[in-house]
């Protein structure tokens, strides 16, 4: 009997449609689930009279695989991945590679990529983009880990992936340890930031210029044609759309408190551990915190006033307003995104490539866009590019569209309408073109009460002095180390 190709774990959503993914190119796929009852019920089912071969214990899985085996998980990130990794070990061959397809921490990949190739095995840790219905019909895969395995799994990856136009696959090898994961953490992260972005421009519209469901599905509609042109913006404009039973747009109807799995988090503290000012994203998550605690603001809301929405300016001119508002922040926020890739890259000597991970992102995943393209044209041209804001291309855009960020912000400040990714995007904006900033201040206070130190204007940098603020301190300097 023919043994599969390659062997899947975990038949839940995502491994089930990447499972039917697979055999849809030409590939036998195993398929071994947990819980009793699951793979026969997928074989019966789904997988009638396809090349599926079921299996109902990890023995029978490793046993009916080609060798060098893959043995893909679809499981839960976590523990269960650290359980399933010990259950394979005894069980596989030297040159045998076992894959993870969830959204694993990075830091774990990492560890278990040196763990699983210190028993003579290969381990890759993949990003798997496109929700259910990217893993059925192609997802964005961002495969990282033992690079020796590579070339055995490209050809089953790259055939069940996403394409872009030109027919180039969203999937190709990102880099070694947990390099996979943590560009599918940052995609996530990104995520946060453009559903946030979209959900204050729809606010906006709502609280500010008084717009119907109608107008809405009108104005995303017209931008998913342009520049701002992606699947957030299109199942945005699909959504006002959608009517509750009794006709009304469904979208008013759902609570305002939104869920997480923790991506989102894990980028930003990602960031803050690296030093990274990744303010947009981070705020999207805790945008997502403080709309959570729906009882606790429904209570603040009859204590603490605010003005009265005000606004006076022509609705309809506002739609242009908004696109640029939105363009812009969004370029923002993806070059915070890609600072926090370029510094982690370095300090685990990945050498990401920042354009091929644009293409990546390009088609299948949540975040496509037609803008990742220009984002692939600016490291084209500069693969050392410090910051997408200095590229000429995204330069001149934010220049142009900074005019509309500003007013669309101040509005929502003065009527007090919460925007904190927009307004986050306008404040990094300001503090990064800025060459002076009150640091100054900040650290004169450290020096005043703590004898932190400080550097001056007119010292070269790196030189340390400490001022006996009030004649009462000593003249002992603390350390100047900076963590
Ligand atoms: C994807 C998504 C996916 C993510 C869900 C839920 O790329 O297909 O990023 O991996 O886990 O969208 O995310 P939250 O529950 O954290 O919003």
């Amino acid at each position: 009997m023919k043994k599969a190709d390659i062997a899947l774990i975990g038949l839940a959503v995502m491994g089930e449609n990447l499972a039917m993914n697979m055999e849809s190119k030409g590939f036998t796929v195993a398929v071994f689930n947990r819980e009793n009852g699951v793979v026969d019920k997928f074989i019966n089912g789904r997988g009638k009279n396809k090349s599926f071969i079921g299996a109902h214990t990890l023995e029978e899985l490793v046993e009916k695989t080609e060798k060098p085996r893959k043995i893909m998980m679809m499981i839960k990130a976590g523990s269960p991945v650290d359980e399933v990794i010990e259950k394979l070990i005894p069980l596989l061959e030297k040159g045998d590679i076992i894959i993870d397809g969830g959204n694993s921490h990075f830091e774990d990949t990492e560890r278990r990529t040196k763990y699983v190739e210190s028993k003579g095995l290969f381990y890759i840790g993949t990003g798997v983009s496109g929700g259910e219905e990217g893993a059925l019909n192609g997802p964005s895969m961002m495969p990282g880990g033992s690079e020796k395995a590579w070339q055995s799994v490209k050809p089953i990856f790259q055939a069940i992936c996403a394409r872009t136009d030109d027919g180039t696959p969203c999937c190709d090898w990102v880099g070694s340890g947990g390099a996979g994961h943590f560009v599918k953490m940052v995609h996530n992260g990104i995520e946060y930031g453009d559903m946030e972005l979209i959900s204050e421009i729809y606010h906006f519209m709502k609280v500010i210029l008084e717009f119907s469901a109608e107008d809405m599905h009108r104005v995303f509609s017209q931008w998913s044609e342009g520049r701002l042109g992606s699947y957030l913006i299109d199942i945005t404009a699909e959504i006002f759309t959608v009517k509750d039973e009794d006709g009304t747009p469904l979208v008013e109807k759902i609570l305002d408190s939104a869920g997480q799995k923790g991506t989102g988090k894990w980028t930003g503290i990602t960031a803050l551990g690296e030093g990274v000012p990744l303010t947009l994203i981070t705020e999207s998550v805790f945008a997502r915190y403080l709309s959570s605690m729906k009882e606790e603001r429904a209570e603040a809301s009859k204590e603490l006033t605010g003005p009265f929405i005000d606004f006076k300016g022509e609705r309809e001119e506002y739609v242009g307003r908004m696109e640029e508002a939105l363009y812009c922040a969004k370029i923002i926020s993806y070059a915070q995104g890609y600072a926090l890739m370029r510094e982690v890259s370095q300090k685990y000597n990945w050498e990401l490539k920042f354009g091929g991970i644009a293409l990546m992102w390009r088609g299948g995943c949540i975040i496509r866009s037609v803008f990742l393209d220009k984002i692939k044209e600016a490291f084209d041209k500069n693969k050392d590019l410090k910051n997408l804001l200095l590229d000429g291309y995204f330069k001149n855009e934010v220049l142009g569209g900074m005019e509309s960020l500003r007013k669309i912000c101040a509005i929502c400040m003065l009527n007090g309408v919460y925007a904190p990714s927009l307004s986050a995007a306008l404040t990094y904006f300001d503090g990064y073109r800025s060459e002076k900033l009150p640091a100054n201040l900040i650290q004169a206070q450290r020096d005043f009460f703590g004898a932190h130190t400080y550097e001056r204007t007119d010292f070269p940098r790196g030189k340390f002095f400490h001022t006996n603020w009030t004649g009462k301190g000593g003249n002992t300097a603390s350390t100047s180390y900076n963590a």
